[in-house]
């Protein structure tokens, strides 16, 4: 069985660059507690309006095709990982296909609701679909425009310092060694905590709210004002929320346990790590799982210093600078890792 293997790489990230400074100017923050706390200096934005989830899915993955040698008409299959797409539904992963202008209808589109862990979890199902021979050059995006859903008043400050827009994609293939590709991935769920770091609306869960009527259901247009009274207006539960020191602690357990479990499978140690990308959530929680591995500096790849957390698109957009900058090289044993919202947390090992 051939596993996956990364043929092509690409990332976009909006031109308009947002410092902690700029922040400053729209809610009570210093640029001094972002950096201690996040290790973030700035932050792309998009284009409002203009820029979307998709259309910059489609730039990255212009790259990524490219890189990979084919067309966009040899793409079978598009996995699409967002916490912000351009609509309720339909998801992404349509959207970016008509983006492309694959007119093809053999493909498949796939969206994927995993927030920060959204790319390794793409990643493994990209792997099961090539080992088990359905398709041969999968799309696999992560996107996100997170401008368009922050709170910029000083109540959404500790959300939304640590969020920028961007995207990345890969182009997977079945690889011809099997020593070489995806080796193993690992996925991780635990829906204990899934409203301490969530966006509550628009959802179905305010159903809660509706008042004891004796045909069951209220008509359609007073449904619709209790959804918009109750979750969107009065409990700003259209912005995100967030136990930032929850998902800090379980976040550097996680971490370090699900990439051991990744070595373990396949008989490796930290040592022969080559090149750990993490998701980029906050620097701290990257040096921390550094600390915890004893990894050396150059073996432990991280750009939220640049971009801020972009969620899904994190790993890919890191993953393909690194390979830019030449720190990830042909044979190299990469380690990805993520956790994130819901909880959920995954890694994967890939011989380069
Ligand atoms: N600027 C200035 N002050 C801020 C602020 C900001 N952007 N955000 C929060 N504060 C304030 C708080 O209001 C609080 O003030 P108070 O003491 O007067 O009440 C103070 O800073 C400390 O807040 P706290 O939430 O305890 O800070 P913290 O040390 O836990 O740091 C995070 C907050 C969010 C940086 C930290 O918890 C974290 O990194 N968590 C993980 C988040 C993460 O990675 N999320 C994505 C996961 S994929």
């Amino acid at each position: 069985m051939p596993n996956a293997k990364i043929a092509g790489i690409g990332f976009y990230v909006p031109e308009q660059v947002v410092t902690n400074f700029d922040l400053m100017k729209v809610m009570d923050t210093s640029d001094e507690w972002i950096r201690e706390r996040s290790g973030i200096i700035e932050r792309r934005y998009g284009k409002k309006h203009e820029e979307t989830p998709t259309t910059m899915a489609a730039e990255a993955a212009k790259v990524a095709i490219e890189r990979a040698g084919i067309s966009k008409e040899d793409i079978d299959f598009i996995i699409f990982a967002t916490l912000s797409p351009d609509y309720y539904f339909p998801g992404c992963g349509v959207l970016l296909q008509r983006e492309l202008g694959i007119t093809k209808t053999e493909i498949g589109a796939l969206d994927i609701r995993n927030q920060c862990s959204g790319f390794i979890y793409g990643l493994s199902v990209a792997d099961q679909f090539i080992k088990s021979g359905m398709y041969k050059n999968i799309l696999l995006i992560g996107s996100e425009m997170h401008s368009m859903g922050l709170d910029f008043s000083t109540r959404g400050r500790a959300i939304t310092a640590l969020f920028g827009d961007g995207a990345g994609a890969v182009v997977l293939q079945p690889s011809e060694d099997e020593n070489k590709g995806v080796l193993t991935t690992h996925l991780h769920s635990d829906g204990t905590h899934a409203e301490e770091l969530a966006m509550l609306s628009p959802g179905s869960h305010g159903g809660k709210h509706l008042p004891d009527v004796d045909f069951g259901f209220p008509p359609a247009d007073e449904l619709g004002e209790i959804f918009v009274y109750d979750n969107l207006l009065e409990n700003k539960s259209y912005y995100p929320q967030m136990d930032g020191q929850l998902v800090f602690k379980k976040a550097v357990t996680k971490f370090p346990e699900v990439i051991m479990e990744a070595l373990t499978k396949t008989g490796y140690t930290p040592a022969d790590i080559d090149m750990l990308v993490p998701h980029q959530a906050n620097l701290r929680i990257a040096q921390f799982v550094q600390k915890t591995l004893q990894l050396p500096d150059d073996k432990v790849f991280n750009n939220i210093m640049k971009y801020g957390n972009t969620t899904a698109a994190s790993i890919p957009i890191a993953l393909c600078e690194a390979w830019e900058q030449g720190k990830v090289k042909e044979g190299d044993l990469v380690c990805l890792a993520a956790f994130g919202s819901g909880f959920t947390w995954g890694s994967a090992l890939i011989r380069w």
